[in-house]
């Protein structure tokens, strides 16, 4: 049994025992992060350590998920770097591949628990909205967009109370079940479905949308629907990467000014805005190696 305020240490062993050569990169990147990193971290861990019980399974089987989502990874890195794409452009291919495949899904999802402070710029984003979320607007209604693991909705939660309805909608049941299976929350609503195919007469104060702009064929679309689910002078919190390949990624964005010129375009106003580069090096460096970049912004509608 690992005592609680040692998630952290016994995952970063058991990599470096399973994996030596992502465990030395491990151990260089984790000297980035904060003095709040080892709490937070626990803290979810805690939670996930929980779930993975109920399902007779221990962190050993979330650390070999990470390591396949590394493996992974890497592939779709040297396809990326020999193609100058993306291996999947249509949604069709990896919803029949990823999204409804249990097996799969369920190994990439877990990794991803994993990865939410193992890697630094996932860590960074996760800090970026905790320490920004708070304008001092009550929100009434919540929603977050392919929640994943579930680590923002239940930092909302936190932040917010219980007073507020929380959303999650999620295009894939194996993330579904594993954030309601982590955060055992029943006072938070879990929906399956599309995003595109999602519309409600309660419109939302705040949205939070980390990680799926790139899973899609057109953002700008999915961007006009978020939108039309916002209420009038709501805000919302979004990430998406650039050069990042994955199973699952989609939308290539080049780099941050893509980014940027997409939110203008579809109308939106950035309030503030975080990046980080999966690796440390200079911004130059990172954008000629094609390096990936994590983009996180607080957004609201122009004259909205
Ligand atoms: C990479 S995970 C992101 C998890 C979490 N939001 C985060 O920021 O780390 C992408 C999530 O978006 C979901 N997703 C992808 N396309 C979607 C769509 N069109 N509608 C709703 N959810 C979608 C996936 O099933 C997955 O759970």
């Amino acid at each position: 049994m690992v005592e609680e305020e040692k998630f952290l240490d016994y995952i970063a062993k058991a990599v470096s025992v399973k994996n030596p050569v992502t465990y030395k990169k491990l151990a260089k990147s984790l000297k980035r992060v904060g003095p709040s990193h080892g709490q937070l971290a626990n803290e979810f861990f805690a939670k996930y350590v929980q779930y993975l019980a109920t399902r007779q399974l221990t962190l050993d089987y979330g650390v070999g998920c990470f390591l396949q989502m590394v493996a992974d990874m890497l592939i779709e890195r040297q396809k990326f770097l020999e193609t100058g794409s993306y291996a999947n452009s249509s949604y069709e291919a990896v919803d029949k591949a990823i999204y409804s495949n249990p097996e799969i899904m369920d190994y990439h999802m877990h990794g991803l628990v994993l990865a939410q402070f193992l890697w630094p710029d996932q860590f960074e984003r996760y800090c970026f909205f905790r320490d920004f979320f708070d304008s001092g607007v009550p929100v009434q209604n919540y929603l977050e967009i392919g929640g994943g693991h579930g680590l923002y909705v239940m930092a909302a939660r936190q932040m917010l109370g219980v007073d507020t309805r929380m959303v999650v909608v999620d295009i894939s049941q194996s993330s579904l079940d594993l954030a309601q299976g982590i955060l055992a929350d029943s006072s938070i609503e879990f929906i399956h479905s599309d995003l595109f195919k999602f519309d409600t007469p309660t419109k939302f104060d705040f949205i939070t949308m980390g990680e799926v702009l790139e899973h899609v064929e057109d953002p700008h679309r999915m961007l006009e629907h978020l939108k039309s689910l916002l209420a009038p002078g709501g805000r919302i919190f979004l990430t998406t990467p650039a050069n990042a390949p994955m199973i699952d990624h989609i939308y290539l964005f080049r780099d941050e000014d893509e980014i940027r010129a997409l939110l203008h375009d579809t109308g939106f106003v950035i309030e503030r805005e975080h990046l980080c580069y999966a690796e440390e090096v200079t911004p130059e460096l990172a954008r000629h190696f094609k390096l990936p970049l994590m983009y996180a912004a607080f957004l609201h509608v122009r004259n909205g």
